[in-house]
């Protein structure tokens, strides 16, 4: 009777295994996304900002030293991980420690020192060097790997090339681009340092000060090497209750506000020259609309863009975050285009009359809603601010602007168009867009009547008045509907037999078949953009007079 029941008992367990196995494998990769669970941005924000607090910068004269290094840090506090990585001609080694404990990153600033006056200005910050030895240690060495490779590596082209010719197909091609370039643990760890960097050079003065990071570091769709934007801002929440009797005392603000603004970056900007370690290529860029500082933080590797005005930025980060986590077409399709509006050359880093990144992505999130694809893939920017409970009324500069409830469930398009489909719709439709009248707008997910006559109209999402393209040349447009038709013709006309088959043909910086603009003599390539320049100007000027008639 026992072996009867065992046997059973036996059989019965085997049958939930199985079970458990299908219904296992029943979950779609569609379900699967859902089940994923969705970090809001201000938490993973606030969760990066928290391990920055934990960590420090390490830098090292070889790998050799990282046993040494962890035992004696593990002699201060508590270490929790450690990431290594390479920078500079000189392939300088640097580590990142992360402590459990913030009060152990207090701990060992505390107990580092300043070798002597010839080393520079005696500064307390996160980032240390590890000083070699002449004693034997004492230290009881731990056994501890790390990692060698280089963790914050950006691939080359030919890594990036030789990588896309082993898909099998376009889609799969789109899918690995954005998985092999995209921002990695390391490189965004040192984004956060970066910022907690600035923090932490006025902390005496503004203890609660936040430096938020904002743009493509932060907003999903970041490659590897990508800048830094990051808006500073003094004032933040003050802990203490209203009815505290002691009040501090501060100095009177009696300028007009961008003056002030104006004063406060000078400052930041001597700062940066006079006292942070690693920071280099200080320029103060005050004059503009946005006055920057932008700098190069050598030891984490990041060019930097330091602003101290509005939040809206990191608002509109957030919105990009939100749209990237509702399909998971969204960030791989944006990377492909950006990629391939960088290597024909309708894009560039320096700003200028050319699309920026950022009116890109813009482009490539309009299609996705409504205006381009059908059934639609995202929604309009009203939509998820109505469900998310969010309000943009003003761009203030408190938290509960920020998305806080993304029920993606909601949003579940029924669209099911492979990535490669979507990009060959993706040129089509913008090759034939009515760039001359029409304006786009994400907030309600349609296209409108230009409201003034820009080569380019993308209303900006939130502030309304104004447009994110306005800096757009008639001749950069020219040239970006001339590259769109060109890699749809490539795409649509190609053999699989090339080894340049797939995205890699339209990712070639300039040199491809004949009738590719590039491939003209730079005479004629003048003549064709001028020719497209005149058609255009004449539908500009037939613009102008239908609405000054309906007007
Ligand atoms: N931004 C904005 N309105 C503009 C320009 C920029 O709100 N007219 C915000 C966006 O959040 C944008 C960020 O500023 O993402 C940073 O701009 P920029 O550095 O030009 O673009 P990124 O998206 O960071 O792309 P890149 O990788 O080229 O830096
Ligand atoms: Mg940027």
């Amino acid at each position: 009777k026992y072996n009867l029941f065992h046997r059973q008992f036996g059989l019965f367990l085997s049958k939930c295994k199985i079970l458990t196995k299908q219904s296992c494998r029943q979950v779609s990769h569609e379900q699967k996304q859902q089940i994923k669970k969705v970090i809001p941005f201000l938490d993973m924000i606030n969760t990066r900002r928290d391990q920055a607090r934990k960590s420090i910068l390490v830098q090292v004269q070889s790998t050799e030293s990282f046993k040494e290094l962890h035992s004696y840090c593990n002699s201060l506090g508590t270490v929790n991980q450690t990431f290594h990585y390479t920078t500079g001609a000189e392939q300088m080694n640097f580590i990142i420690i992360e402590f459990t404990r913030e009060s152990n990153v207090t701990s060992v600033i505390n107990n580092s020192l300043h070798l002597n006056k010839d080393q520079g200005f005696p500064v307390h910050s996160n980032f240390l060097w590890f000083k070699a030895s002449n004693r034997k240690s004492r230290l009881k060495l731990h056994n501890c790997q790390l990692n060698k490779e280089n963790g914050n590596k950006i691939p080359t082209s030919s890594e990036i090339r030789e990588f896309l010719q082993t898909k099998n197909d376009i889609s799969e091609q789109i899918e690995g681009l954005y998985n092999l370039t995209k921002l990695n643990e390391v490189a965004t760890r040192l984004r956060f340092l970066t910022t907690r960097q600035i923090e932490l050079s006025v902390a005496g003065m503004f203890p609660h000060a936040i430096a938020y990071p904002f743009g493509s570091s932060v907003n999903g769709f970041g490659k590897m090497g990508c800048d830094l934007d990051i808006v500073f801002q003094l004032t933040s929440e003050c802990l203490a209750k209203e009815d505290s009797r002691l009040v501090f005392h501060c100095k009177a603000i009696n300028s007009y506000e961008r003056s002030v603004t104006q004063r406060h970056m000078e400052v930041m900007g001597d700062l940066l020259q006079l006292f942070l370690p690693g920071c280099t290529q200080i320029r103060k860029i005050l004059q503009a609309r946005v006055p920057i500082i932008k700098y190069y933080q050598q030891f984490t590797d990041v060019e930097c863009d330091l602003s101290m005005s509005n939040m809206s930025g990191v608002f509109m980060s957030d919105l990009l975050y939100v749209f990237g986590l509702i399909d998971s077409r969204v960030r791989p399709l944006v990377f492909v285009v950006r990629k391939w509006a960088q290597e024909v050359g309708i894009t560039n880093n320096s700003p200028g009359r050319w699309l920026s990144n950022f009116s890109l992505t813009l482009l490539v999130l309009a299609f996705l809603q409504k205006i381009g694809t059908s059934p639609l893939v995202l929604p309009s920017i009203n939509t998820i601010l109505k469900q998310s409970g969010t309000g943009y009324n003003s761009v203030s500069e408190n938290e509960s602007s920020f998305i806080q409830n993304i029920a993606l469930s909601q949003y579940r398009s029924s669209n099911t168009d492979s990535l490669e489909k979507l990009l060959k719709q993706f040129f089509n439709f913008y090759s034939s867009f009515d760039f001359t009248t029409k304006a786009i707008n994400l907030n309600e997910a349609i296209t409108i009547t230009k409201p003034e006559y820009n080569a380019l109209y993308i209303v900006n999402p939130l502030e309304r008045g104004l447009n994110v393209s306005k800096n757009v040349s008639q001749e950069e447009l020219e040239k970006f509907k001339y590259e769109l038709r060109n890699a749809s013709w490539s795409l649509e006309s190609q053999e699989k037999e090339n080894s340049n088959w797939g995205i890699l043909d339209i990712l070639q910086t300039k040199k491809k078949v004949a009738t590719n603009y590039f491939n003209f003599p730079k005479q004629e390539r003048l003549m064709e953009v001028s020719k497209l320049f005149d058609e255009e100007k004449e539908k500009k000027s037939n613009y102008s007079k239908t609405s000054s008639e309906n007007a």
